[in-house]
């Protein structure tokens, strides 16, 4: 098995096994529309065998940092709709993450009267850094059982406007302790109805949005990002081996393109969820974090993933295809670009073909 060997995921058919997961890159313009540089940076890597272009907030509910993006109004489909036609002009494929923050939202961020939504009115621990200075999260406000109906077509609403943008499908970001992760997990989600208590009700959001994507998408074009192993803002759960093995068996009875796992390469063997994840889904299975080549050829060779995302490695080497295939060398990802407003280390890392013409 190897990264190059063709694979067909959903209603998909992949040239490789290279995934350019999400990566917020804070490039949207003040409407958290994509801009024209985006269409550029996305294109330049449509080498990937899928594109997974950045968490888009489903609402505007939901806001995160400055330069962040959304897929809930017109001018923002328009910005995602070049994104994708650039992409597709260059041969490639690209699904759009739908995100919504949930608790994570920050309350200064939010037209007044309004608060962050949660499973229950736990507050995530800690704070963001923003230009006024550090901001704790506010204690959220428990979602009725109505107000869960109405984000559910949020998230519909935001497929939708994928399918319109042109997208070839849609990722719902379930990991990162955001809104859909904080149902997952008994530790943000306390809820005595029938969203909380057992995985089955604690998975019963996500599995609501994937009917609800399904019903207007087909789900052979939806893929789900689940990350068991993240512990930021305090979010815990009792047991994330039973919650995420219940998760993945749930979303493998609605045959899903892919689960999107987020286990760093340098997780010990024994404390690996993709295993017992793979037997519950049985579908595709892309692991994510911290690879290099040589260990993902590993993980497809031991049948521990079928595809693997490359972060950090796609944001420097726009041809990461070629390179590996060369065996050639990496440029190195500069981090004090990464959440940037302009070209600089954005668009300009440069590819081989740009090294040989010196
Ligand atoms: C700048 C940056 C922005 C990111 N934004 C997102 C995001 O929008 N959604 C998401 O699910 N993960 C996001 N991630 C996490 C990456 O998708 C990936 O899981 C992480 O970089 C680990 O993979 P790597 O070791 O190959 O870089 C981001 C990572 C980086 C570096």
């Amino acid at each position: 098995m190897s990264l190059f060997e063709p694979i067909r995921i959903g209603a998909l058919d992949l040239p490789n096994r290279l995934v350019m997961p999400p990566m917020g890159r804070t490039r949207a313009d003040d409407q958290r529309a994509p801009t024209a540089l985006m269409a550029t940076y996305y294109r330049q890597r449509a080498d990937a065998g899928l594109i997974i272009a950045e968490g888009a907030q489903v609402s505007p509910f939901s806001i995160s940092r400055p330069g962040s993006t959304a897929i809930h109004n017109a001018i923002q489909v328009a910005g995602w709709r070049r994104v994708a036609e650039a992409v597709h002009a260059a041969g490639g494929r690209i699904f759009q993450q739908l995100s919504h923050h949930g608790r994570r939202v920050l309350a200064s961020r939010l037209p007044p009267g309004q608060a962050p939504i949660a499973p229950s009115a736990i507050a995530a621990e800690g704070f963001l850094e923003t230009r006024e200075g550090r901001e704790i999260f506010a204690v959220p406000r428990a979602l009725t059982v109505d107000d869960i109906a109405r984000v559910v077509a949020e998230y519909r609403q935001a497929a939708v406007n994928a399918r319109d943008a042109g997208f070839d499908g849609v990722e719902i970001h379930g990991a990162s302790a955001l809104l859909v992760d904080q149902f997952l997990r008994d530790g943000t989600n306390r809820r005595t109805d029938q969203y909380g208590g057992s995985a089955e009700n604690r998975a019963r959001f996500l599995l609501e949005i994937v009917d609800a994507i399904g019903g207007v998408l087909g789900t052979a074009r939806i893929g789900v990002r689940l990350s068991p192993h993240f512990g930021g803002d305090g979010i815990v759960d009792s047991n994330p081996a039973r919650t995420f093995s219940t998760v993945a068996e749930l979303l493998g009875t609605r045959r899903i393109a892919y689960i999107h796992l987020v286990e760093s390469a340098l997780t010990p063997p024994a404390d690996r969820l993709s295993a017992a994840l793979r037997t519950a889904f049985r579908g595709p299975l892309i692991v994510c974090g911290d690879y290099d080549q040589a260990s993902a050829e590993q993980a497809l060779a031991e049948g521990r993933a079928d595809l693997v995302g490359f972060g950090r490695l796609f944001i420097a080497n726009p041809d990461l295809p070629a390179r590996f295939r060369h065996s050639s060398a990496l440029n190195t990802p500069v981090t004090a670009s990464f959440y940037g407003r302009d070209a600089r280390g954005y668009i300009d890392y440069p590819t081989l073909d740009d090294l040989k013409a010196g």
